[in-house]
């Protein structure tokens, strides 16, 4: 088993059962479903990995930019990756698609439920041969991190854009969910400096950072960027190994 991680999506049988903020409920006919509140005039959110962009996405995992910025192509590249801010998994399902071992580290649990939801469907109708390199545990990655993996890869929460971006409504959704949560959702834990400084105090060879194309990253500077259209990806190596 890879380092760091939990044996069984079974370990996650009660995460939906994790309280969820006043207004919010949960669907369980059918895929699992969140549900926000009405006033909120939110969609309900539901993971599916079998249709639609991110499906589609997933079949053409190595050409992502994000695969290129972590090196996952290169024959010395990284290995095993851990997603310190897993989300609703789009970014660690296709790192795992394109051939690395991930650990996804989400610390809301009601997020963590969809997405183990989510790959179980997914796993269950053959649509997901990539989700034994997919493993997940719950926690603030800030304190815990596992030993044993090549890089990290962070992909903090922005303030939303203007132009709605695709996937902007699921993000919406969990922007409104975590700022209705306990402790809201910017807590120090999730800043950029505080995901990219916990990186920086693992052993990791390569450490990667989504962006804004228009944002500057935190210091120090970054080793490499990936530029995209809507988004960029900051590398910072290991002075110990540039790899
Ligand atoms: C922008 S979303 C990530 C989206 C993800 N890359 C995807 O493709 O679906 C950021 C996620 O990181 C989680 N997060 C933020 N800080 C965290 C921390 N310190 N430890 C674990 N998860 C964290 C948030 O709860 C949120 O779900």
């Amino acid at each position: 088993m890879m380092p760091g991680a939990l044996p069984s999506a079974s370990l996650f049988d009660g995460l939906s059962e994790c309280s969820l903020p006043e207004g919010w409920r949960w669907r369980r006919e059918g895929p699992l479903t969140l549900v926000p509140p009405a006033v909120l005039a939110l969609a309900p959110l539901t993971l599916d990995f079998t249709a639609g962009r991110l499906a589609h996405r997933l079949l053409r995992a190595s050409e992502e930019p994000l695969v290129r910025a972590l090196g996952l192509r290169r024959k010395d590249g990284p290995r095993r990756v851990v997603d310190m801010t897993g989300g609703l998994a789009g970014d660690a399902s296709r790192m795992a698609a394109a051939g690395a071992e991930v650990l996804l580290i989400e610390r809301h649990p009601a997020v963590l439920a969809l997405v183990v939801d989510g790959l179980r469907r997914a796993e269950a109708e053959g649509f997901a041969p990539w989700g034994d390199r997919l493993r997940m545990s719950l926690g603030n990655a800030c304190e815990a991190l596992p030993e044993g993996f090549d890089a990290a890869y962070l992909d903090p929460m922005y303030p939303p854009r203007k132009k709605a971006a695709l996937g902007a409504q699921e993000l919406r959704v969990l922007d409104a969910l975590f700022a209705a949560s306990e402790g809201g959702e910017r807590t120090e834990a999730s800043t950029p400096e505080a995901l990219l400084a916990a990186a920086r105090r693992g052993a990791f060879r390569r450490i990667v950072m989504k962006g804004p194309a228009s944002y500057a990253p935190p210091p120090p500077a970054p080793d490499f960027v990936h530029r995209g259209k809507a988004v960029n990806f900051y590398g910072w190596l290991s002075s110990a190994n540039n790899a």
